[in-house]
C-alpha cells in the first residue's frame, strides 16, 4: 500500500521568506472576486482569500509548495527542534512545504546527513533528500510501515494531518481528535528520549486525554499559533518537547 520515493525535484526550500511578518506593500494589494457561474460562494471566497493572502505569494515567490512553510518556519524559530542532521517523521506532509524546511533546515536537501519522511494519503512530487510515503495513517499497519522505512527511531515526528470537513460540526471534531490521537501514538512508538512532537490541533489546543497523555510523556509542553496561519481559522499547534522516552 505504501507509494515510495525518494530525490528528485523539488523547491529551494530553507528561504526564509516573510517568516511571520508582512510587509505593508503586499497587505495593500487587494483582489476582489466576483461571483462568475459555476463558482460557488465558498469558492469564490477561497480564490478571493488567496488572491490577498500575503503568504500564499510570498510561498509562490520563495519556491515553497503551500503558505504552511511559514508556520513550520515560524515554529522552529521558536522553539529550536530542526538542528543539523537529525531523523524526522512529518505526517500529512501534503503537498510538501513542511518537507521543503525540515530538509532545507536539517541539511538533507544538500545531501547532508539525517533523515525526513513525509507521509501522506495523497500522492506528493518527489524532492531533493525526503523519503515519501503514499499512506492513510488510519490504516492499522501505516505506523509499523513507517518504522520500518525509518529503520530506527526519530528525533522529531511533525503533524500537520488535517482531515476533509464535512461540516457537520461534532464529525469533523471526531475526525479531527481522532488523527491528533494517531500521530501522537505514532510518535511516542518511535521517538528518542528527548525527542520533540509537534502537531496541528484545533480550538481550545490539545485538550483532555490527549493534553494528558503530552504531559505524562514530555517534559513541556506549549501551544502556539504562527503568524502565518489565519487567525480566523481554528488551528494552533501543540509542541511537546524533551520526550521522557
Ligand atoms: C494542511 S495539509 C498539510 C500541509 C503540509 N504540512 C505542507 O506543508 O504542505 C493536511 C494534510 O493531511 C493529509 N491527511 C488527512 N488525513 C490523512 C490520513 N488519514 N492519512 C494521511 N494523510 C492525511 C491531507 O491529505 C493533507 O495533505
Amino acid at each position: 500500500m505504501a507509494g515510495r520515493s525518494r530525490s528528485g525535484g523539488g523547491g529551494r526550500g530553507g528561504r526564509k521568506g516573510v517568516g511571520g511578518k508582512t510587509t505593508p506593500s503586499l497587505r495593500q494589494m487587494h483582489t476582489k472576486v466576483k461571483t462568475a457561474r459555476g463558482r460557488t460562494n465558498s469558492s469564490t471566497r477561497w480564490l478571493q482569500r488567496q488572491l490577498n493572502d500575503p503568504y500564499v505569494a510570498q510561498a509562490r515567490a520563495d519556491g515553497y509548495r503551500g503558505r504552511a512553510a511559514y508556520k513550520l518556519l515560524e515554529l522552529d524559530d521558536r522553539f529550536h527542534f530542526l538542528k543539523a542532521g537529525i531523523r524526522v517523521v512529518d505526517l500529512g506532509a501534503a503537498p510538501g512545504a513542511w518537507c521543503q524546511v525540515a530538509s532545507a533546515r536539517i541539511g538533507t536537501a544538500e545531501g547532508g546527513p539525517g533523515l525526513v519522511i513525509g507521509v501522506d494519503i495523497l500522492e506528493m512530487e518527489n524532492m531533493n533528500g525526503v523519503e515519501l510515503m503514499q499512506l492513510d495513517m488510519r490504516e492499522p499497519d501505516a505506523p509499523d510501515i513507517i518504522r520500518s522505512a525509518a529503520n530506527g527511531p526519530v528525533d522529531l515526528v511533525v503533524s500537520d494531518l488535517a482531515p476533509s470537513t464535512t461540516g457537520h460540526g461534532s464529525t469533523d471534531h471526531i475526525r479531527i481528535v481522532a488523527l491528533v490521537e494517531i500521530g501522537l501514538d505514532f510518535a511516542l512508538s518511535v521517538l528518542v528520549p528527548g525527542g520533540t512532537f509537534v502537531a496541528k490541533v484545533f480550538k481550545g489546543g490539545a485538550e483532555g486525554e490527549i493534553l494528558d497523555l503530552l504531559k505524562a510523556n514530555f517534559n513541556t509542553v506549549k501551544h502556539a499559533k504562527p503568524a502565518s496561519s489565519r487567525p480566523e481559522s481554528a488551528e494552533t499547534y501543540v509542541v511537546a518537547l524533551d520526550f521522557k522516552g
